[in-house]
């Protein structure tokens, strides 16, 4: 692409959030977000107690269009001024991707301009570069719904995964534990306004995994613990519920902290001559204060710096989607009108995209 700043108009509808956004992106990988409008339906999926796919396929229909419009109003822009429209193509619920790729598919149509199929975990990978203006490499910490992973970012579209969960995600242990103990939907923060009140070392929950030299994490055997414990003590009062979720989500941090400080071991041993600055977390459960703070610690431990995206940049957005989408058509990379929406799709694998693009 010849040009050296394209506009581009970015939809994420992976899962329950409809988001647009219009990012301009330059040649030198800076970003301004123009416009960024989330609209969240969790007052539609909360009696529910968790994201009911269905439900939010229809919602995503209902809401994209005005949303765009919303979105070129706010950015002061027409539809005819966007350079290039990127949509999240998976990994997520497939109903919910199909919508956003298929009205991206329109667009790009009806206007003839290029279209991006944009990698959701790409977009919270590379986020901290357009939101903290930091360059690769660094080692990254994708905690979300859906994902635990670390990952070192070696550059713009070179990931290598060293540790994922082998069961259930960061996020997902944070949300069942909140849908048991009945403190609110979504759990994430529930569960961490509520361990604001309790003491940490009322309960001691099993760090699983915590002997093995792998980067892996397990959740699952934590949240059964949760169950059993809280069956144990009862009827539960204000004060225990408060002291299960601050010790429960102590568990997860010293998981994720354990983990974390393997993978920079590992990381800084094997590549001692580049200097690798940042530890990056990014993904919804990276707007946990307090896993923010145990994680700024481990950091400076290894000197580096600790790095997280403001937290509406942490949970899923669109900007984010339009960024990567605009990073990708400056390096000349777009796809076909047929590219199909994925429910899985690894970041390891974008290597393999990126060969079939050149
Ligand atoms: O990145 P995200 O918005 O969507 C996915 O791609 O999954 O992440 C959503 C997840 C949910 O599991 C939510 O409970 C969790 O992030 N989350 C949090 C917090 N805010 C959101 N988990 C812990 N503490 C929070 N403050
Ligand atoms: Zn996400």
């Amino acid at each position: 692409m010849k040009k050296e700043n394209v506009k581009i108009l970015g939809i994420e509808s992976s899962c329950d959030e409809t988001a647009v956004s219009i990012v301009e992106v330059s040649k030198n990988d800076k970003g301004k977000i123009l416009s960024n409008i989330v609209f969240s339906q969790i007052d539609e999926h909360s009696p529910f107690g968790g994201v009911v796919p269905e439900i939010a396929s229809r919602s995503h229909v209902e809401s994209l269009s005005p949303l765009i419009d919303q979105a070129l109003e706010e950015a002061c822009l027409k539809i005819e001024d966007i350079d290039g429209v990127a949509a999240t193509s998976g990994p997520g619920l497939i109903g919910g991707l199909i919508v956003g790729l298929t009205t991206a598919k329109g667009i790009a149509l009806g206007l003839n301009i290029p279209l991006i199929g944009v990698n959701h975990l790409e977009g919270h990978a590379l986020t901290p570069i357009l939101t903290n203006d930091i360059s690769p490499p660094y080692i990254l910490l994708l905690v979300s719904g859906g994902h635990t992973q670390l990952i070192m970012v070696k550059s713009i579209g070179q990931y290598s995964q060293i540790g994922t969960t082998i069961d259930d995600a960061a996020g997902e242990a944070f949300d069942k534990a909140a849908k048991f103990l009945d403190i609110g939907y979504p759990g994430g923060p529930a569960l961490e306004n509520l361990a604001k009140k309790g003491n940490n070392k009322k309960y001691n929950f099993p760090r699983p995994l915590q002997n093995s030299n792998e980067c892996n994490f397990s959740f699952s055997g934590l949240k059964t613990s949760l169950i059993r414990e809280a069956k144990k003590i009862e009827p539960i009062n204000d004060e225990t519920l408060a002291d299960l979720a601050a010790s429960y989500q102590e568990a997860i941090i010293d998981c994720i902290k354990m983990k974390s400080e393997k993978a920079i071991r590992n990381i800084l041993k094997e590549n001692q001559n580049t200097e690798i600055q940042y530890f990056v977390a990014s993904g919804g459960v990276a707007s946990n204060k307090a896993i923010r703070d145990s994680l700024t610690v481990l950091a400076n431990k290894h000197k580096m710096k600790f790095i997280a995206p403001p937290i509406k940049f942490c949970t899923d957005n669109a900007a984010m989607i339009a960024w990567v989408g605009g990073l990708r058509l400056l390096r000349g990379q777009k796809d076909k009108l047929d590219i199909p929406a994925r429910a899985r799709w690894s970041l390891e694998e974008i290597k393999i995209r990126e060969v079939v693009n050149e």
